[in-house]
């Protein structure tokens, strides 16, 4: 089998999302409604199994790094011997994680003895009061005790995400940017994107150019490059910063051409980009027991049909069917 599969737009396929688990033990605003949504049930739940099965056959096909998701990755039972077994996998050079760190504390050690080396933790706010309304769950102690022990363990570097909301914590975009002179963490905002609960919510969309303006009144910033393999983040550093500031400008700065990634969802539908609906399922024809080549071709099929781009702006919201948290982000 051809590695380094390339698609119709002479894009490189070598990161692919792997969302382990849509459920979440938090309900953040701009995530999931209030009273929570209706779970996929577990039969449709991939096995660690069968993840490992298509992950390895994704591997045979050109992807390279593999990046766990949610809903929240650490809820679903077992996934530290998933993330064992997923070690083993030949050529698979790296295994990162995003989490909302409320289970970190428990788990940073053994992500970190077991081959995770680098974190994303969300993280909107500063203040606990704050952080009560954004996800509403009191967990805001145990998350940065979380941090702190991923730190500990020496888990580097950890990313935050910042989703920025005006009016909500755009007042905290400053203190995050001076956190980096303290701490040698990536401080990422992330522009809101109109998908699931935060369609409503758009009115308070900030730029990522609005956010790096009022970051560059602290002192100069330098831009820096990302990476090998990395995502979608713009780069900066605070002059005599230990830490970095990352833009995820989502919708201002269409990353489309450089996207490097497919989606697995949960329930096994492969998914060349975030905002489309269109889906390989995976899930049925494993289950009918075909074997790996015919699974193999519908993957590099959707390598090579992943969509060009997305077109959405603050004008033109478009609902997706599937919610974040049955994505992975
Ligand atoms: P690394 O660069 O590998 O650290 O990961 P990442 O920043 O891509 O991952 P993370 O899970 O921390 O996601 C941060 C934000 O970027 C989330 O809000 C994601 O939804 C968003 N994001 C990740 N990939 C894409 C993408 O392909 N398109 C868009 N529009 N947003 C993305
Ligand atoms: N827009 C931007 N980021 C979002 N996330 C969840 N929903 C949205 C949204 N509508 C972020 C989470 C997490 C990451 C995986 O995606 O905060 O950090
Ligand atoms: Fe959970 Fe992440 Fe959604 Fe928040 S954004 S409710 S942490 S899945």
């Amino acid at each position: 089998q051809k590695a380094d599969l390339t698609d119709r737009h002479h894009r490189t396929i070598n990161y692919l999302r792997l969302s382990v688990t849509d459920r979440c033990n938090l309900r953040c605003v701009y995530c999931m409604p209030d009273e929570g949504m209706t779970f996929i049930p577990h039969r449709e739940i991939l096995t660690y199994e069968e993840m490992l099965h298509l992950v390895e056959l994704c591997v045979a096909n050109g992807i390279r790094k593999i990046r766990l998701t949610g809903g929240e990755p650490l809820v679903r039972r077992g996934i530290i011997s998933f993330i064992d077994r997923l070690n083993r996998i030949e050529n698979l050079k790296e295994i990162t994680l995003t989490t909302n760190g409320v289970l970190l504390k428990e788990f940073a050690r053994d992500l970190r003895k077991y081959g995770i080396c680098r974190i994303n933790v969300s993280m909107d706010t500063l203040k606990p009061e704050k952080f009560n309304a954004i996800t509403r769950r009191p967990f805001f102690e145990k998350v940065w005790e979380g941090i702190e022990e991923a730190e500990s363990v020496g888990m580097a570097p950890i990313k935050l995400n910042v989703v920025a909301m005006k009016g909500f914590n755009d007042d905290e975009i400053l203190d995050f940017a001076r956190l980096t002179y303290r701490k040698p963490y990536h401080v990422r905002f992330i522009e809101m994107m109109p998908i699931g609960a935060a369609d409503a919510r758009m009115k308070g969309f900030i730029s990522s150019g609005e956010i790096l303006e009022r970051i560059s009144t602290l002192g100069p910033v330098r831009r820096v490059e990302s990476e090998s393999m990395a995502g979608p983040a713009e780069m900066y550093i605070l002059e005599g910063a230990r830490g970095r500031i990352g833009l995820i400008g989502a919708l201002s700065h269409h990353f489309c051409e450089t996207c490097n990634r497919l989606r697995l969802t949960a329930d096994g539908q492969l998914r060349g980009c975030l905002f489309s609906d269109r889906e390989t399922d995976l899930k049925t024809p494993l289950r009918e027991g075909r074997e790996g080549p015919y699974l193999s071709a519908l993957i590099r099929d959707a390598i090579l049909n992943k969509p060009r781009g997305h077109d959405l702006d603050l004008n033109n919201p478009r609902k997706c069917v599937r919610p974040m948290s049955r994505i992975g982000g």
